[in-house]
């Protein structure tokens, strides 16, 4: 019923936007390293707003019960995602107050805040989204100017996450912290409020709080850009053999780089490794998402609910939202820096918007073979991965034309997962390798010049 009022409307609507997108191209193909705006970038530099921000990220005082930081679901050892093996299990985090879960898997906190303003773009023939933050886009940066700066005021009031009462209840406990100075000096120094402690405006004060967030996010201690691979690019550092023939297939025969792009930019900028456009790849719904089980109050729909991902949000947003339908189930692309970044070698991290996957080889191989593994549905000894896969948790608008049936032998699955493993931050070359690497730039300097 919805679909036959959705279907006309939103012809005549692609058209509009369609005509007011082609104005806004030039502009929406930008590609940045910073934030939308001067300004912006100004104060997501600024290293006071960055060690605020930081203090605020680790901080256990500002949930309720107190006990739980940003930390605690965005753990840097982990890639600035979930940090606590067990729950990466079964994939979805409990909130502050322990029996409350979230419906998703934490993304990375790290290189969120280099996603642009969510926003809609003419290509191929139709509207596409892109930019946010979220695996569905909901945090736009349409308020604070950045989507990671929106981003950091929604987990203190998420009764499912650090459970706050209101953003009031958030800036008096900042202005009773050790830090407190640091608030007071960041609010009189740039926003010239002479006493923060005192601010009548809470919307401004909790707004300091989410940009000093996001400053911290885009400092070098977490957009670190120091990874094997960046050194490669650097011509720092060598990929072995098998690290090569993965990046090769990344940006070939896997059609990975599509969606995660490889490359710099255009103005030399890292790759990100996500073009931060929303798609649904068909995985399976995690049966073990606690979220299935939680009270009507939070999840009217129990068992049988269905993450409607960036539908979800188009759905709220009345200007986009005849668009929800062609959107079901997509979600943003992840970027896949740090995606191996764990504590020790067996250390297990859940995978995709909801953690169904446990391993790059896991999500690697169903990349593969999707659409090549019957059904596990119609097996009668299902073994997922193995034998079968489930079907897709969000049937509709599932990619099948880049992903699914990639023809990779299990050599070439793991070169990509080799390859997948030298985006991690914090690399250090080990004697032998630099050694290997000055022998080698020294006889073929040329090669390298090629890799780049
Ligand atoms: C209880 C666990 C939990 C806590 C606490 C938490 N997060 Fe998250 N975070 C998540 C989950 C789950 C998602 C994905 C939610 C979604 O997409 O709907 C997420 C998403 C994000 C993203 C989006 C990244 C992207 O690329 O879109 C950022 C940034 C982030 N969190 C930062 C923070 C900050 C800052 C705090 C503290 C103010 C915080 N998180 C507290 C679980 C948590
Ligand atoms: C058509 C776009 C597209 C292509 C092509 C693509 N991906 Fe993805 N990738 C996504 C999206 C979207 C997600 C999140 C999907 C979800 O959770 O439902 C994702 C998730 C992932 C994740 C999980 C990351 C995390 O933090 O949870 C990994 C790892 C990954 N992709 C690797 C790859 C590799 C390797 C290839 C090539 C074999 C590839 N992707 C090809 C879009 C794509």
């Amino acid at each position: 019923m919805r679909a036959s009022f959705f279907f006309p409307f939103g012809r005549i609507a692609t058209a509009l936007l369609a005509t007011a997108l082609a104005f806004g191209a030039q502009e929406t193909e930008r590609r940045k390293e910073q934030a939308d705006d001067a300004d912006l970038a100004y104060l997501l530099s600024n290293k006071d707003l960055q060690a605020l921000g930081e203090r605020l990220f680790f901080d256990k005082e500002l949930s309720t019960p107190p006990g739980q930081a940003c930390a605690a679901c965005h753990g840097p050892e982990v890639g600035w995602t979930g940090p606590d093996e067990q729950v990466n299990k079964t994939g979805v985090y409990p909130g502050a107050i322990h029996e409350r879960f979230g419906n998703r898997k934490p993304n990375s906190a790290a290189y969120a805040t280099l996603s642009p303003l969510f926003r809609a773009k003419w290509e191929k023939g139709k509207v596409q989204f892109l930019g946010g933050n979220f695996w569905d886009g909901r945090a736009t940066g349409y308020k604070l100017g950045n989507p990671a700066a929106d981003q950091a005021q929604g987990p203190f009031l998420n009764p499912v996450e650090q459970n706050n009462p209101d953003a009031k209840a958030i800036v008096e406990r900042v202005c009773r912290s050790d830090y407190a100075p640091l608030f007071k000096k960041v609010a009189t120094e740039v926003w010239a409020i002479p006493d923060v402690s005192k601010e009548p405006d809470v919307d401004l004060a909790y707004g300091i709080v989410g940009i000093a967030i996001a400053a911290f996010e885009n400092s070098e201690k977490v957009n670190q850009f120091s990874s094997k691979f960046d050194a490669f690019l650097k011509g720092k550092a060598a990929l072995t053999v098998q690290e090569r023939e993965g990046l090769k297939l990344f940006e070939g025969k896997a059609k990975c780089a599509g969606c995660h792009v490889s490359k710099r930019g255009p103005k030399g900028e890292h790759p990100l490794f996500t073009n931060f456009t929303y798609e649904n790849l068909g995985a399976p719904r995690n049966p073990q998402n606690p979220w299935y089980k939680m009270d009507a109050e939070f999840n009217p729909d129990g068992p049988s609910w269905v993450d409607p991902g960036l539908a979800g949000f188009l759905k709220k947003t009345p200007q986009y939202a005849m668009f929800a339908p062609e959107n079901f189930g997509k979600h943003l692309v992840p970027t896949l820096r740090n995606v191996d970044q764990r504590p020790s070698a067996g250390f297990v991290k859940a995978y995709g918007h909801n953690g169904y996957f446990k391993s790059l080889g896991g999500i690697v191989h169903f990349y593969n073979t999707r659409d090549v593994l019957p059904a596990a549905e119609s097996v009668s000894d299902a073994k997922p991965g193995v034998n079968c896969w489930p079907k897709p948790e969000a049937p509709q608008n599932v990619n099948r034309a880049e992903v699914g049936d990639l023809k990779l032998s299990a050599e070439e699955e793991a070169a990509v997962v080799a390859f997948l493993k030298t985006l991690s931050d914090g690399y250090q070359a080990s004697e032998g390798e630099r050694e290997a690497h000055a022998a080698n730039s020294g006889r073929s300097g040329k090669e390298k010049g090629a890799a780049k």
